[in-house]
């Protein structure tokens, strides 16, 4: 059978070469016919390498879900979270244990995911404290237990969990993670954080405000001036002894590439700024495929016309995309608001208008090519940054969103791009 396969692929390539490579090659790779579903697949792939979610398990989960049936969704990771916690309850192997608890954490994280419609459902709030009770098993054994810090803020509490690679006590290079519309920091340890482990970074993930900790037992959604989240964050990190503050980097992850570097523009102890990705103006990318009538209509101050056009047409609509109702849900919900025209508003004021020429440090723009999120906007984003900003095109596998599926290339793009700025030695495990 390998054979004949080999020889049907070597006569299309010789007759079609396009063809061929295309099939091998082009993403975006599809394994649920639903846009939405598949991109989150996608970023729980992109975890693989770095202990967020089992291969088997997405493969599986990738054939019980059914395109815009969200009850098949949340009932298949729901399923598959109870699968890994209890092989993590039962096993006497603190490896299997310390996997299957990060595995059933995700997988929690994910039966939540299309939730959000629904403010009262209370699977919101239970599936929530699963994800995080597992995910506190699985980071207590880590060869340094991560942990969970509480930062006094404007009003607010930053919530973090704080990872270091090993106990020398020495000052190391450290990075601030944050992100941004959905993801929950528990995620960026293995979107991100670990791959910094790896190379002797320490590591503090936070959240703020509209993000899933802050906004579930604070109930606050986001806020612009998003440097009322970080300053208190770097006010820890500064009174830490292991933290080296010259190698201080902050990280912001899809529209969190927006708060990140609002953050910086306030913060100078920030040395350097990853931006995964440039986002100029979230208004723009919230509002880029609403026709110009219902624009007109925000406008116009027209704001009962507006709510109720969106709603019927997307938010309680089933014919809607999946993408396009969850969209609207989960910005309601993490802005805090019943009324999408209100969501909007509050978005106008997160631009990097009048306050990119403020950040003065190197920042590493992401600009993945095929990003149907928040198209064009690291472009902009990079241009108003000016000299200081270095555009990053992922391409290929890694062009989607945040590059989903392929976060071991981003890291890779990440890191390299750190030893420039600081020489290559801040990587070696010993400072
Ligand atoms: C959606 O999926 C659920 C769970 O798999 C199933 O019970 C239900 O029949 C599906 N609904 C539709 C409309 O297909
Ligand atoms: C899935 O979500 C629906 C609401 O969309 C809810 O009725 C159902 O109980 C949920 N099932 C699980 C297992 O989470
Ligand atoms: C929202 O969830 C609550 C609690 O489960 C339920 O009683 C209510 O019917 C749901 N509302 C809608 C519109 O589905
Ligand atoms: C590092 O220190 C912590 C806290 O004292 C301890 O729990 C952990 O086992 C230590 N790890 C190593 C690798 O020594
Ligand atoms: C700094 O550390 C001291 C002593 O541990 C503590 O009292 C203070 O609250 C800390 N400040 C911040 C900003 O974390
Ligand atoms: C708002 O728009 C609706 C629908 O177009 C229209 O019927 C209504 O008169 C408008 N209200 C105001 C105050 O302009
Ligand atoms: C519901 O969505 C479908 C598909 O986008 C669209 O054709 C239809 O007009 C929408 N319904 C309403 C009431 O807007
Ligand atoms: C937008 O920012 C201005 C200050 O620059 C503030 O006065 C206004 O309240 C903000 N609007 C929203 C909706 O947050
Ligand atoms: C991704 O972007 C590249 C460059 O713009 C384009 O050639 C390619 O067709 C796009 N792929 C998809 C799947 O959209
Ligand atoms: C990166 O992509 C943008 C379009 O998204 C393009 O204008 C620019 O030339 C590309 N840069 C490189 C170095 O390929
Ligand atoms: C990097 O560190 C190693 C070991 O500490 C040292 O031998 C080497 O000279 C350093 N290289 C640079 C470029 O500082």
């Amino acid at each position: 059978m390998k054979c004949a396969s080999a020889l049907v692929l070597f006569f299309l390539g010789l007759s079609s070469p396009q063809k061929a490579n295309s099939v091998l090659t082009e993403p975006p790779y599809t394994f649920i016919r639903d846009d939405s579903f598949n991109y989150e697949l996608l970023v729980q792939f992109g975890t693989v390498r770095y202990q967020g979610a089992s291969v088997a398990d997405l493969f599986s989960a990738a054939q019980a879900i059914k395109p815009k049936n969200t009850s098949s969704y949340n009932t298949t990771f729901y399923q598959l979270a109870q699968q890994s916690e209890k092989r993590a309850e039962a096993t006497n192997d603190p490896s299997v244990a310390q996997d299957s608890y990060f595995f059933a954490s995700g997988y929690y994280r994910e039966a939540d995911f299309y939730l959000h419609d629904n403010w009262s459902d209370p699977l919101i709030n239970c599936y929530w404290e699963r994800q995080t009770t597992l995910f506190d098993k699985a980071i207590a054994s880590l060869p340094v237990p991560g942990e969970r810090v509480v930062i006094p803020a404007d009003g607010f509490e930053t919530i973090g969990i704080f990872y270091k690679p090993d106990n020398y006590s020495i000052k190391r290079p450290t990075v601030l993670i944050g992100n941004g519309y959905d993801q929950a920091q528990e995620h960026s340890l293995h979107a991100n954080g670990f791959a910094f482990l790896e190379k002797g970074w320490n590591v503090l993930t936070y959240e703020g405000p509209g993000q899933p900790t802050v906004r579930r037992q604070q109930n606050l959604g986001f806020i612009y001036d998003w440097e009322k989240v970080v300053t208190p964050a770097v006010d820890y990190l500064a009174n830490r002894s292991d933290v080296d503050m010259s190698r201080l980097v902050l990280q912001g992850i899809s529209m969190g590439g927006y708060l990140a570097a609002r953050a910086a523009a306030f913060e100078p102890r920030v040395r350097a700024l990853i931006l995964n990705e440039g986002v100029f103006s979230v208004y723009e990318g919230f509002t880029q495929g609403f026709p110009s009538s219902l624009l007109e209509l925000l406008a116009a101050g027209n704001t009962t016309a507006f709510d109720k056009v969106v709603e019927d047409a997307i938010l309680f609509n089933d014919s809607a995309s999946t993408a396009s109702r969850w969209g609207i849900a989960q910005g309601l919900w993490s802005f805090n608001t019943h009324s999408p025209s209100e969501w909007i508003e509050k978005s106008k004021n997160m631009t990097l208008a009048n306050i990119a020429q403020l950040i003065q440090v190197p920042v590493w723009v992401s600009n993945p090519v095929n990003d149907t999120t928040f198209p064009g906007q690291a472009v902009k984003a990079a241009k108003a940054i000016g000299a200081k900003a270095t555009i990053h095109n992922f391409t290929g596998a890694a062009s989607l969103h945040c590059s989903a599926g392929a976060y071991e290339e981003a890291n890779w793009a990440i890191l390299s791009w750190l030893d420039g700025v600081f020489g290559s030695n801040h990587s070696s495990t010993r400072g």
